[in-house]
């Protein structure tokens, strides 16, 4: 169900396209859906629907782009008008009927369920041979939340919602969490008995196994340990909330596993990332997307790494920005570097202070340590770059290419108009200006360039 605007997050996006963990609420929803193996996946969408339904494509196929994806036989069902749950899964009537159950209803805001979690739901409901099973957790503070109003031998008798709710019931602290188990012909029979005779005049899901029990159906409950797991989304205070617990869980997770955080307070990892042993975390450092860094590499504070692949043994100084792009074995970044767009650094390369590097690769052991852009670019091994170099890519309509050799030098505040070629171990005088290639073995200088002479 992400059908709802989510008035209560006082937005202007649909609920459920708001990010914890780098990725939409829906999604992580979709994600841990698909664990079951499920014959299909409806997703009810009405506000904000053509965005929810792009947003779920993308964020699969973002997933596969780094080997993260996963099968899912998505069908976005329309609910043109948000009437209640009850009438969200009323949408998808005629695509129910005749489908072979168990049918699992998730709510599109609780994003961290865990697929074991709904798999032990699913097994209590067919092991029972229950119409209809509930998740339910206990909660300090169930404010906000449906109760579970249980007979005196213990069973669900029904829910009621907060809004609805007596004094006495609201004591009450077993919850709802939208997280429900049925079986398909039961729930739609059931849905024709549905009212909207209540306080916010909806159609409730949660009147839905009331009627079953009613009818003399049986419907069970499956008690959850863990409440922070089930945690709906209503505010941008619970986002706020979740992020912080998502947060906790991956570092935890990494320290365990043999990685320093020095600040954990401060450090901010998203959970898909993996780093390797023995490397060390600064405070202040964020490290997003699908990144993946090796063992015994050091990123220091300040430091913002987005789907990044780092080799072992690599150093990130203070306040480097590094998106998309792969750092190998050894290397040496910033401080105050910035890398973007696949750019590829070589074993043992060092980008200084001050250096941007833009979909170029870099070879091995070469060194750019101030001041410098390199953008469309391909640099040989053990090349140096003087302070202030810049490659000219951009002529106002169209970006070119610039390539340098092995072993190369070039000269500081040497602008390489591009397209260009410094041949292997030639070298550029200071602020020089290449326009056209440069032989191997060469030492060109001015402006524009000439050769002067043959080195060696
Ligand atoms: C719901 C439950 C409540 C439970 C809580 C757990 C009902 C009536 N109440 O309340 O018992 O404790 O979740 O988090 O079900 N949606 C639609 N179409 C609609 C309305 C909602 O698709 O017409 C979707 C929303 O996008 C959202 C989900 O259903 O993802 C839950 O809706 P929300 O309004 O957040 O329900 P709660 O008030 O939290
Ligand atoms: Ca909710």
């Amino acid at each position: 169900m992400a059908a709802g605007l989510g008035t209560r997050m006082k937005s202007r996006r649909a609920k459920v396209l708001h990010e914890v963990g780098g990725s939409p609420l829906v999604s992580h929803v979709v994600r841990s859906a698909s664990n079951l193996d499920p014959g299909g996946i409806f997703i009810v969408v009405g506000h904000q629907a053509e965005q929810v339904e792009k947003t779920v494509r993308d964020e699969i196929e973002r997933r596969r782009s780094y080997g993260h994806g996963f099968e899912a036989q998505l069908e976005f069902v329309l609910q043109s008008e948000q009437r209640g749950t009850g009438h969200a899964v009323m949408s998808a009537r005629e695509r129910l009927q005749g489908r072979p159950g168990p049918l699992v209803i998730l709510a599109g805001d609780g994003p961290m369920i865990k697929p074991e979690t709904l798999r032990k739901l699913v097994d209590s409901h067919t092991s029972e041979q229950n119409a209809a099973t509930l998740l339910t957790v206990e909660m300090d503070d169930p404010a906000g939340y449906g109760r579970i109003i249980r007979d005196e031998a213990g069973n669900y008798a029904r829910g009621v919602e907060q809004k609805d709710a007596s004094p006495e019931e609201l004591a009450i602290r077993e919850v709802n969490v939208s997280i429900y188990c049925f079986d398909i012909p039961s729930l739609l029979e059931a849905l024709d008995h549905l009212d909207t005779d209540n306080v916010q005049g909806e159609y409730y899901l949660t009147d839905v196994p009331g009627i079953m029990r009613r009818s003399g159906a049986k419907v069970g409950l499956v008690l959850h340990g863990d409440s922070g797991e089930v945690l709906g989304i209503n505010t941008r205070i619970d986002l706020a909330e979740l992020e912080r617990r998502l947060r906790g869980q991956k570092l935890r997770e990494l320290m365990l596993s043999g990685v320093t955080i020095v600040d954990p307070a401060s450090t901010y990892i998203h959970p898909e990332v993996e780093i390797g042993q023995d490397t060390i975390i600064h405070p202040s450092v964020i490290i997003e997307g699908f990144s993946r860094i090796g063992s015994d590499c050091v990123i220091q504070s300040w430091t913002r790494l987005r789907d990044v692949e780092i080799g072992d043994g690599v150093t990130v100084r203070n306040s480097t920005v590094i998106e998309e792009s792969a750092v190998h074995d050894r290397a040496s970044i910033g401080p105050f570097a910035r890398l973007r767009m696949h750019a590829d650094i070589g074993e043992r390369a060092a980008i200084g202070n001050f250096v941007e590097v833009k979909k170029s690769k870099i070879g091995r052991g070469t060194k750019a340590s101030h001041l410098t852009y390199l953008g469309d670019a391909t640099l040989g091994d053990k090349v140096n770059i003087g302070a202030g170099t810049v490659t000219c890519n951009y002529d106002g309509e169209r970006k070119h290419e610039t390539v340098i050799e092995d072993g190369a030098k070039i000269g500081s505040d040497t602008m390489l108009v591009a397209p260009v070629r410094v041949g292997r171990n030639s070298v550029t005088g200071a602020g020089s200006v290449i326009t056209r290639d440069i032989p191997p073995d060469s030492l060109a200088v001015g402006v524009p360039a000439k050769v002067k002479k043959k080195l060696h």
